[in-house]
């Protein structure tokens, strides 16, 4: 049995007021939740959410970690720096990143092998543009960022990795992979890991889906049998719409 995980990713969302305004509201919502919950918030929101969400479910993550302990990489965040803070998770290789700031299956990749030596938990992000789509090569595209993702990573470390698909058609879109569709693609991608792997360590990996994932379609989409849980972007940033994602079995 898989425990579904639901994670917020707030991107470029929130000041340090806001962080405590929605995760006070969130606490007491996503109280005694069947799914682990996460909020994925921005650098500068992390100490702030860190001390609310002390003693509740809810666990704390960031968006991008550097692959060096330390050095002259201006910007950058190091894996001990969220260690300290008391992240437990960290989003890797979101196409927004792979798109806007060149990060490639070898820097993914590299962050992966950073975080998980630190004790971080990636969720590794991985999806198909809408051309790759049209062009029937979502396949070869899943194929290509999985061994990618994943060059070095043994068994063992799946206990602590996360995937989200992530449609990039679907993000921020208000277009959502119709059910049927995201865990046909979730198969590919978790077959894939048992090529790399074997089917058991397989069928134990938690794979999310991300996308315009929002209440009125959360509990379709988590009632596939492949799909383990979401990435939630935009709904994630109301305290009442992330804790319905959260909760999707009540609805
Ligand atoms: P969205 O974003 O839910 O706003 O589509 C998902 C994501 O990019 O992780």
């Amino acid at each position: 049995m898989r425990k579904p995980i639901i994670a917020g990713n707030w991107k470029m969302n929130n000041t340090i007021a806001a962080t405590k305004a929605l995760v006070t509201d969130l606490i007491p919502l996503v109280k005694g939740a069947k799914s682990e919950v996460v909020i994925c918030t921005p650098y500068t929101d992390l100490a702030t959410a860190a001390e609310l969400v002390k003693g509740t479910n809810i666990h704390l993550g960031a968006e991008n970690v550097h692959w060096a302990e330390s050095g002259a990489f201006t910007g950058e965040i190091s894996a001990d720096m969220l260690v300290e803070l008391g992240v437990e998770y960290v989003i890797i290789g979101h196409s927004e990143r792979r798109q806007y700031f060149g990060e490639t299956d070898e820097t993914v990749n590299k962050r992966v092998k950073a975080a998980l030596a630190k004790g971080l938990k990636p969720i590794i992000c991985v999806g198909e543009t809408l051309e790759q789509r049209e062009k029937n090569r979502v396949k070869s595209v899943l194929k290509k960022q999985t061994i990618g993702a994943f060059q070095d990573v043994t068994e063992e470390d799946l206990a602590n990795i996360v995937i989200a698909y992530e449609p990039v058609w679907a993000i921020g879109t208000g277009k959502t992979a119709t059910a049927q569709d995201a865990n046909d693609t979730i198969k590919i991608i978790r077959n894939q890991i048992a090529k790399l792997y074997n089917r058991k360590a397989a069928n134990k990996l938690r794979i999310q889906y991300g996308g315009s994932m929002k209440p009125a379609n959360a509990a379709e989409l988590m009632a596939m049998k492949e799909i383990d849980g979401g990435l939630i972007g935009g709904a994630s940033l109301k305290a009442a719409d992330f804790a319905k994602i959260v909760k999707y079995y009540e609805a």
